[in-house]
């Protein structure tokens, strides 16, 4: 008999990713003040291919921090970050409750920390490229290679409102998803000048 239901308690009896990967370059945590659980995403991401080659993670969370992990991990290995579509949280969510079933509303916690571990660790990622980038216009979306002056233009002649017409016009922001606050931001301050 255990404490967990049954899909949350094979993956926590039979985790596949728990750990770091060799040379991770990305890393990113998510930490719960309720319950003082942490999960930190370890991911090897090749620069050239932009293929998510590894993921791994270290957790002190419970049972559901781990499947739910384990389910992120499995989920976003061999994917190329141009393939993420923004990387949504409630995607992410539904991916979980495919696979685990629905959490309690307790538990929810347990698949956010996750969540944030995640989104931190491609915001890791983007940070470590734009430090290596050498171009000469500022780079916003590095999954696109998409610059500060492009998304500007694209915004500004199709009178865009949202981040999802903006990945739409010019792809920024339509990968790992780290870049779309930046976007927002463009877009709120091209429209608080213009209105
Ligand atoms: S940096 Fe990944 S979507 Fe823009």
């Amino acid at each position: 008999m255990s404490f967990y239901p049954q899909k949350i308690n094979e993956r926590f009896q039979n985790p596949r990713n728990g750990g770091k990967p060799e040379n991770p370059n990305a890393v990113g945590a998510g930490a719960s003040f309720v319950c003082g659980s942490f999960v930190r995403f370890y991911l090897r991401i090749n620069p050239e291919t932009k293929e998510i080659s590894e993921a791994g993670y270290k957790t002190n969370g419970c049972g559901f921090a781990i499947a739910a992990a384990e389910i992120l991990a499995e989920s976003i290995v061999g994917e190329k970050l141009t393939g993420l579509h923004g990387l949504d949280t409630e995607a992410l969510r539904a991916e979980i409750e495919r696979k685990l079933g629905q959490f309690a509303n307790e538990r929810t916690q347990c698949a956010e920390i996750c969540f944030d571990a995640l989104h931190r660790a491609f915001s890791d990622y983007r940070a470590r490229q734009i430090e290596e980038f050498a171009g000469e216009k500022a780079l916003i979306c590095t999954c696109f290679s998409v610059s500060e002056e492009t998304i500007e233009t694209a915004i500004d002649r199709n009178q865009i409102e949202t981040v999802e017409e903006v990945a739409k016009v010019c792809r920024a922001g339509g990968g790992c998803g780290s870049c779309r606050f930046l976007i927002q931001e463009m877009i709120d301050i091209y429209r608080s000048e213009r209105f």
